[in-house]
């Protein structure tokens, strides 16, 4: 086989080397990780590695008994870092805080993700022209059961002429 001159493949190097200036992860200001209270951070209880292996789990009973996300057999760790449980890990194996976590999301919905960044899915909000807050796909999306159930609706505006009655 003959290999292309190096010349020839300078567009495309220069291409993978702009591609992360676009829109790096560092740009992205997002909301806190929506946690329920006092469990984070997870090293309170996982301070070291556990078994790695799918079993019934002797805790977290709402996660795993309600758990819909891709396939049946897909287990916790490929998302969870087993052995720094206060991050989430990327298919290569690249650590990735909580407040980040839609860097995990994009790996397989690579659409939403480009959608997300510019603003045409989800939601972001502060100045069009400079700093925007973003919300994590899990402000809107559970991890665990990710297909969209409607918000806790705010409630209706009363009308004028009910008030006061
Ligand atoms: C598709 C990736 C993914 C898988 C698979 C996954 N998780 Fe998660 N999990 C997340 C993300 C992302 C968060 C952070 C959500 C947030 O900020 O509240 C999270 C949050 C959590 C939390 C904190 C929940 C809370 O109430 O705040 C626990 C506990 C947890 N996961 C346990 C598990 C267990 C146990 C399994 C396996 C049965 C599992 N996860 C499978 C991505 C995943
Ligand atoms: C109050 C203690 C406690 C806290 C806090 C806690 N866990 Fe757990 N976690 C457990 C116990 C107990 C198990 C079950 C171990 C078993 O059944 O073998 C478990 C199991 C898991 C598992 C299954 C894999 C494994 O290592 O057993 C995952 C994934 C997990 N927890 C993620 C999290 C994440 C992510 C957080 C923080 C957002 C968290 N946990 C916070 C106690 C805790
Ligand atoms: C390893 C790949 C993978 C990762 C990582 C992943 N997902 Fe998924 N996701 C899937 C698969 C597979 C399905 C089920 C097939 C489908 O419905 O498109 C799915 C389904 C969904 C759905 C429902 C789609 C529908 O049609 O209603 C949403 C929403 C979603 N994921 C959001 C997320 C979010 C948010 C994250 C990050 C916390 C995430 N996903 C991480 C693979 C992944
Ligand atoms: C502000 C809330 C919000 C945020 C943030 C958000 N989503 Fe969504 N997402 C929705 C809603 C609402 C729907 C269902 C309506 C629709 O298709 O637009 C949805 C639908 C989806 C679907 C299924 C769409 C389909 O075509 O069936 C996927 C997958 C998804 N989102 C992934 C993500 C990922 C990945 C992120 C982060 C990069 C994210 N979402 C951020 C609200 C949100």
């Amino acid at each position: 086989m003959k290999f292309p001159s190096w010349r020839a493949l300078l567009p495309l190097a220069a291409a993978l080397l702009a591609a992360p200036l676009a829109a790096s992860a560092e740009d992205i200001q997002a909301q806190p990780p929506p946690f329920t209270e006092g469990i984070f951070p997870c090293s309170q209880c996982h301070d070291k590695a556990g078994d790695p292996a799918p079993r019934q789990l002797a805790f977290h009973d709402e996660i795993q008994g309600g758990f819909k996300h891709g396939a049946p057999d897909r287990w916790c760790l490929e998302c969870h870092d087993n052995g720094k449980r206060d991050f989430l890990h990327l298919i290569n194996g690249k650590k990735v805080p909580f407040t980040e976590s839609y860097q995990l999301c994009g790996q397989c919905h690579g659409d939403k993700y480009r959608d997300w960044k510019v603003g045409v899915h989800g939601k972001r909000i502060g100045m069009w022209n400079g700093k925007k807050t973003y919300f994590l796909c899990v402000n809107c999306h559970n991890p665990h059961n990710p297909r969209f159930k409607a918000l806790k609706p705010e409630p209706p505006p009363i009308p004028p002429q009910e008030q006061g009655r």
